[in-house]
């Protein structure tokens, strides 16, 4: 075949994939270059567009580095991870909606028992955070392990400022199915905007900042690990979220209660916060419930 013009092309590039042995890479190869080539035909891209997309895309490698993965983040603000995630997530029946992880997961964070303060040496609003984690038979699930991470009362996380682990952990619930800690007021923040990503934002007129909120990843034997956040109601971005991540049924109040005892007994000079949220994890296989 040769003489390739605007019209038949797409099918010739198609046809050299035909001897692809993986047919799910062909399929998804073949639907890429059908999309691709649409997209070049619909804006008429131009030589010069072609070329900011390369180089573009070239500084969005350049900016990785094992702590910063530039790609992610432009999936992220171009909404991509949160569709991947939607369309991995179609049938909740019941379980907690999910979110994107994001790139300040870490997988050592320190194990500490219920109750504990996550929050060492860091200003800010004290705020209690409990619930329960259940299957979505109501079951509570004992021994689930809640790592949870948030950033501090300036919008950062540990990771971007020091070695220092902080303002993160792993616990295990109790026979009940409870978890509960002691942490901070998280704050709004902007996603990294120093590289390319940023750089999209303001050529767009977009603003850089997440709604506030605590990480989640909360997992259990025979159940589907849960990856999501709560987010802080009444925050000024739940609306624009940079990376689109956010869900109603994911936004909780968190109280403000005056000086006083806390739930644990905890005498609180200052004012502080609370928030309780219940999460369900989705059993794996869908007898589950039958098994002994
Ligand atoms: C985060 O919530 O930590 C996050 C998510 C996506 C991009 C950047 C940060
Ligand atoms: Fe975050």
């Amino acid at each position: 075949m040769r003489d390739f013009d605007e019209n038949n092309i797409t099918q010739s590039v198609i046809e050299r994939f035909a001897n692809t042995p993986d047919p799910r890479l062909k399929t998804i190869l073949n639907s890429l270059v059908t999309h691709l080539h649409d997209f070049i035909r619909d804006v008429d891209l131009t030589f010069d567009e072609w070329q900011t997309a390369i180089k573009f895309l070239t500084r969005t490698g350049q900016q990785c580095t094992d702590t910063r993965q530039e790609f992610i983040l432009l999936s992220d603000t171009l909404g991509v991870s949160m569709l991947v995630d939607a369309v991995n997530h179609r049938q909740r029946n019941g379980a907690t909606q999910t979110t994107v992880l994001g790139p300040f997961f870490v997988h050592e964070a320190p194990a500490l028992p219920l109750g504990a303060n996550i929050a060492v040496n860091a200003e800010g609003e004290p705020l209690y955070a409990n619930g329960v984690i259940r299957s979505t038979n109501g079951k509570p699930l004992a021994n689930a392990t809640v790592d949870v991470w948030q950033c501090n009362k300036d919008g950062f996380y540990d990771v971007q400022l020091s070695p220092q682990l902080n303002l993160r952990a792993s616990f295990k619930t109790d026979q009940q199915g409870r978890f509960y800690f002691w942490s901070i007021l998280p704050t709004s923040y902007p996603i990294p905007y120093d590289g390319p990503v940023g750089d999209l934002l303001t050529a767009t007129n977009r603003h850089p900042y997440r709604p506030a909120h605590l990480h989640f990843m909360i997992s259990a034997p025979e159940h589907e690990t849960l990856v999501t956040h709560v987010f802080v109601k009444g925050d000024q971005y739940l609306d624009s979220d940079a990376v689109f991540g956010v869900k109603n049924s994911l936004i909780e109040e968190f109280k403000q209660h005056a000086p006083g005892t806390a739930p644990d007994g905890k005498q609180m000079p200052h004012s502080w916060r609370s928030f309780t949220y219940d999460f369900s994890l989705k059993a794996e296989h869908e007898n589950l419930d039958h098994h002994p």
